[in-house]
């Protein structure tokens, strides 16, 4: 007998926020060198897959936009590079995008939409997630990181990835004012590429121990972002008045984050910028010691 009841597979892509970015190199193919301290949010997109007679792809959500359908998105070409490894396991599919992040505004939608996609595809057609960050790889720098999808430090060109073991909740607010930037014209508008590497992180870290930490560090993309998008530091200023710890750009921008005492601190923060600004991006959230 047919089994009626229709299983979905559905994953978070959670944001990811690079608490601090230092880069240190290029490579002889442009790619640039990198030393980050990543962490994942509570919040994000969200991928399902089910059964379908026809592979189908439909894009929801506040962010849906103008992302396109096709074999450019990153999500079918994540299915189509699972199947080309697998060809005898991958039945079609119908796979269905929930947009709750903005695009191109560094914490990762692409790249984390991506990796939610492989691996709700491997459980869905029983593939072991083994190999499964060598196929993100190629299909960006910032999906072997998403599909850890728990604080780390990354390195390389964000591909080389150290979990970190213990991490403290840190209460956040990530605001975005629509702004789209594109991440390799940051790169290539930076003014110097040999930064020193980020300082070592004392394990179990406590709140208090990474914001010092963070202290010490930086996006060296911000000051290229900023070139590009003078606009960016409206979102900063507006964060630097919430009573926050630290405030900062994620990834090559432009969202911006910052870090509170309290989920209550944070929530309250986002409700005020909420008011200001009621067409910005705002979400009160936290990093997900074990991802989303
Ligand atoms: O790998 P992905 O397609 O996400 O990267 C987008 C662009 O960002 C690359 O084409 C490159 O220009 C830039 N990039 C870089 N160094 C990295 C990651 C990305 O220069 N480590």
């Amino acid at each position: 007998m047919l089994d009626s009841v229709e299983r979905t597979t559905s994953l978070i892509a959670p944001a990811k926020i690079n608490l601090a970015l230092h880069v240190t190199g290029r490579r002889h193919d442009g790619y640039h060198l990198l030393e980050s301290l990543v962490v994942f949010a509570n919040f994000g997109d969200r991928v399902s897959v089910k059964r379908s007679l026809v592979d189908r792809f439909e894009i929801s959500g506040p962010f849906r936009g103008d992302l396109p359908e096709d074999e450019t998105n990153l999500v079918i070409r994540a299915r189509n590079a699972l199947r080309a490894r697998f060809p005898d396991k991958a039945d079609p599919v119908s796979i269905h995008l929930e947009k709750h992040l903005p695009i191109s505004s560094g914490i990762g939608g692409g790249s984390s939409d991506a990796a939610a996609a492989l691996r709700a595809l491997a459980a869905h057609w029983n593939i072991e997630p083994d190999g499964l960050s060598e196929i993100g790889l190629r299909l960006g720098a910032d999906v072997p990181m998403c599909l850890e999808g728990k604080p780390l430090i990354a390195r390389g060109i964000g591909d080389e990835i150290e979990p970190i073991a213990a991490f403290p909740h840190l209460p956040m607010v990530l605001v975005n004012f629509g702004i789209s930037i594109s991440t390799p014209q940051v790169f290539a508008a930076l003014d110097r590429r040999d930064n020193p590497p980020l300082p070592p992180l004392r394990s179990s870290p406590c709140a208090d121990d990474v914001c010092a930490y963070l202290a010490a560090t930086e996006n060296h993309l911000f000051s290229a972002a900023e070139k590009l998008c003078p606009s960016i530091g409206i979102t900063l200023v507006a964060l630097q008045g919430t009573g926050a710890r630290l405030v900062r750009m994620s990834g090559s921008g432009g969202t911006c984050f910052a870090i509170y005492h309290s989920d209550e601190d944070a929530k309250r923060a986002a409700a005020a910028l909420r008011q200001r600004h009621p067409d910005w991006f705002v979400a009160a959230t936290y990093c997900a010691a074990e991802g989303g």
